[in-house]
């Protein structure tokens, strides 16, 4: 049996001081009950809610998160060049994996998990879960080829499907754009190759977007467990 605060504190949701507001607060329940006595002692085979999301993560049960990927981090389980993984930025004891990959400069909105099925669903092609990517590109892209990003450009001798490209800046000093790209496909390098197509360099990259889910609130490196309601909210999305 361990006290509360500790269980909600061990799990990586929050501090120990704030997992003790979240207590007095009632924002956090046992066994669907609402608890307010911080000194509550809980044991492994208790359900622990936080602000509705299920915390304390028992053998099998499946777990969710959404990482804000820091750059220089690479998306795999392990590297063979012993660089530092995605799925070491996460304290849990269960074998996750992300979903996807991004780059290893690539920064933003990744989602692992222990859920094959719901990797799955998010990746396969013919679901065409959106990615929304904000670019830093070198040169001042023009509305002719923010148009052939929309509509299709050729990479490894495919063309890609419909896109949504806006520019959102110009930088006429750096001369750089600052370009929006949804996609709904995911291959390698994508965003970066489709850029290459039409001439010009990514110099940063960042997925804001996957599904519904950003990365709003969540600092370089952090993550958060996804709730419930937002894991069936992404079982249910174009209804797999
Ligand atoms: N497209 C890329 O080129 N890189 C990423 O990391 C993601 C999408």
């Amino acid at each position: 049996m361990e006290r509360l605060q500790k269980v909600i504190a061990n799990s990586g949701y929050t501090s120990r001081r704030k997992a003790e507001e979240l207590i007095i607060s009632g924002k956090v329940k046992v066994n669907g009950n609402t608890v307010y006595e911080l000194g509550t002692k809980v044991s492994s085979s208790d359900l622990v809610e936080v602000e509705g999301t299920v915390i304390n993560e028992k053998e099998n049960s499946k777990v969710y998160y959404l990482l804000n990927k820091p750059r220089g981090v690479v998306t795999t389980t392990s590297d063979d060049k012993g660089r530092k993984t995605v799925v070491e930025l996460i304290h849990t004891e269960k074998r996750i994996y992300p979903v996807g990959r991004l780059d290893y400069d690539t920064t933003g909105a990744l989602i692992l998990t222990n859920d094959g099925e719901l990797a799955n669903l998010l990746t396969h092609p013919k679901n065409k879960v959106e990615k929304v990517y904000i670019a830093k590109v070198r040169g001042l892209i023009g509305k002719e080829q923010l148009l052939s990003l929309s509509n299709g450009v050729y990479i490894d001798g495919r063309r890609t499907s419909k896109a949504k490209a806006r520019i959102q800046k110009y930088d006429k000093k750096s001369n750089t754009s600052i370009v929006e790209l949804t996609i709904h496909e995911g291959k390698n390098h994508q965003v970066r190759k489709m850029f290459q197509a039409i001439g010009y360099d990514v110099l940063k990259l960042k997925r804001e977007k996957v599904a519904f889910l950003d990365v709003k609130g969540l600092k370089s490196g952090e993550y958060r467990y996804l709730s419930i309601k937002e894991v069936k909210k992404l079982y249910g999305e174009n209804n797999y």
